[in-house]
């Protein structure tokens, strides 16, 4: 049996051993899996820990402001936040393919982060990578930019406490913290974040559209009482017709999908209430002008992945 105690009892002993007194840096997202590592890293180092939440502009709706509530004004961690949307949408410029984003964004990550960590005098990099980040990644199905490695050029030493964890493990983890439920019953969200949910090119204008939809998604799933492994709005490619009062309408297409799963390396469409997917359709339409059709996924994985991209 997993013993959620003894783990944070032995994980705080292992990290404070490994980086001793040196500065630490970590990468902190607000979800499960990097929140839990930085708490586990605080109490072990306190200062010597650097948190950077780097805002690219694909994070959810109120993520950045809940990351600095929580961690630099409860937990008063060492928070740097850095905002760097900009370059993330230039680098994205006319990139359309899945796995072309997700390298972009890596890449582009770890330069705005190796900034940050030679600011700092960074000497470890802790990282909260838990066990499927590198089954997945090993199976080459899909690249996750959070074990993609460290560029050549970098001397930091890696410190990664959740490695041997399942999610539902980081998640007890999480609560013996004393972390918020909104972290840790948080769904998992990927690094690249609204940029592989939305088809193709992504533009501002696109992620504002999806990340609204995410948003309606997570709201009406979670005020009906569901628990979904993962919910989530992604924001299809081209324009559908639609009506608008008497005016034929021609507008963006919004696919939602909610499935179940326990480790996300297979997953099962979740069969949500026609009322509930009602609401999120008639949501979506009415706050957002510019989608004229909601779409329900009703596919498992495999053959689809849980994400869209
Ligand atoms: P897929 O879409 O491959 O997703 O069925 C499996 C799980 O991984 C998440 N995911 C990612 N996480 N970087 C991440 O950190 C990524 O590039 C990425 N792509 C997918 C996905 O949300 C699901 O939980």
């Amino acid at each position: 049996m997993f013993d959620p105690k003894k783990f944070i009892e032995d994980a705080i002993k292992e990290i404070r051993e490994q980086v001793d007194n040196k500065t630490a840096i970590i990468a902190l997202s607000g979800g499960v899996d990097s929140s839990t590592a930085a708490v586990l890293a605080h109490k072990a180092i306190g200062k010597h820990l650097v948190a950077v939440y780097v805002d690219h502009g694909f994070m959810r709706k109120g993520e950045k402001e809940e990351v600095i509530s929580v961690f630099r004004n409860k937990l008063g961690m060492n928070l740097v936040v850095v905002d760097a949307r900009e370059r993330f949408f230039k680098a994205l410029k006319r990139v359309r393919e899945p796995e072309q984003k997700r390298k972009i964004i890596g890449e582009e990550f770890i330069k705005v982060f190796e900034e940050e960590a030679r600011k700092v005098g960074a000497e470890f990099l802790v990282q909260g990578t838990i066990a499927p980040d590198w089954i997945e990644s090993m199976g080459g199905i899909k690249s996750h930019h959070n074990v993609a490695g460290l560029p050549s050029g970098m001397v930091l030493k890696l410190c990664e406490p959740l490695r041997d964890l399942y999610k539902d493990e980081v998640r007890k983890v999480a609560r013996e913290l004393g972390l918020p439920p909104s972290i840790t019953e948080r769904m998992p969200f990927p690094g690249p974040g609204l940029a592989v949910r939305v088809i193709g090119e992504v533009t501002p204008e696109k992620v504002e559209i999806v990340r609204l939809a995410n948003a309606i998604v997570e709201e009406e799933i979670s005020k009906a009482g569901l628990q979904p492994w993962q919910a989530l709005a992604c924001l299809l490619e081209g324009k559908t017709v639609g009506v608008k009062g008497d005016i034929r309408d021609y507008g963006y297409t919004i696919a939602v999908r909610a499935v179940e799963s326990v480790d996300a390396m297979t997953a099962n469409a979740m069969e949500l209430p026609w009322e509930v997917l009602k609401r999120i359709q008639k949501r979506i339409t009415r706050e957002i002008p510019d989608v004229t059709r909601v779409l329900y996924d009703i596919t498992d994985k495999p053959p689809a992945t849980i994400e869209f991209e």
